[in-house]
């Protein structure tokens, strides 16, 4: 029984400890690293690198820099909990989303109670997943780097989106308060896919996912 408890705090220790990787330049307000196909890299075309930034070897890929600080950084750490947090409210908002439009094409399907969790669980998970972005990001209000700028903003406003879908999940069906509920469910599950992308773009590197050819 000791073992398994041992074991499971060991897990739960590590489990953001394996997503520490860094994220000091988009903190120190860096622009965003130049942009490169996989194409490029298959055929072996030279990437031009922006040698005013001080990035190490692999890493200059993803546009990170690795920590070098050995003093621990509450601020910092909690910044490099963004990623993890953000699974929630992606989820939640876009269960929400597909139960919402079964109850449209069936009012009878019984899921209304369930909406309603989704959609306070997934408000609860933005708040949390912007703060984090916020000390992810650094605390400014304008970025050199494009896409970190419209990630703060769009963050930004799904969370206070969805603290508003929360009050309005109450809404009986028919009513006009219902219909704003769904119009704005409908926009914050589109807006949270952008989100997602912008992110995975500034953790994985520009393009990743391929779509731009080279
Ligand atoms: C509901 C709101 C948000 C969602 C769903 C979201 C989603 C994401 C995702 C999916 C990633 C990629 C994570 C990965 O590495 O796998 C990411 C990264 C990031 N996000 Fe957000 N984000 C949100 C709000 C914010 C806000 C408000 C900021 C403020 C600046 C922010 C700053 C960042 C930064 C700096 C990264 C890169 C992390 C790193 O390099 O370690 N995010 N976000």
């Amino acid at each position: 029984m000791k073992l398994r408890i041992a074991i499971l705090s060991l897990l739960f220790w590590l489990s953001p400890m394996a997503m520490l990787h860094a994220h000091e330049a988009h903190r120190n307000n860096e622009p965003d690293p130049v942009t490169h196909s996989p194409a490029d890299i298959d055929t072996g075309k030279k990437i031009k690198i922006d040698q005013s930034r001080t990035i190490p070897n692999q890493q200059a890929e993803h546009g990170h820099k690795v920590g070098t600080s050995t003093n621990f950084n509450i601020v910092d750490f909690l910044g490099r909990l963004h990623p993890a947090a953000v699974h929630f409210p992606i989820a939640l908002f876009l269960v929400a989303a597909l139960a919402e439009l079964i109850v449209i094409i069936n009012p009878s399907a019984g899921v209304g109670s369930s909406i309603r969790f989704l959609v306070w669980t997934g408000a609860a998970g933005g708040v949390v997943a912007a703060i984090l972005g916020w000390l992810a990001g650094g605390i400014r209000m304008s970025d050199r780097s494009e896409i970190l700028g419209l990630h703060r903003w769009t963050g930004t406003g799904i969370a206070v989106a969805g603290l508003f879908l929360a009050f309005l999940s109450s809404a009986p069906a028919n009513s006009s308060k219902r219909t704003v509920f769904r119009i704005g469910l409908a926009g914050v599950a589109f807006a949270i896919l952008i989100q997602g992308y912008w992110g995975a773009e500034m953790s994985l590197g520009p393009n990743h996912m391929g779509m731009k050819g080279s």
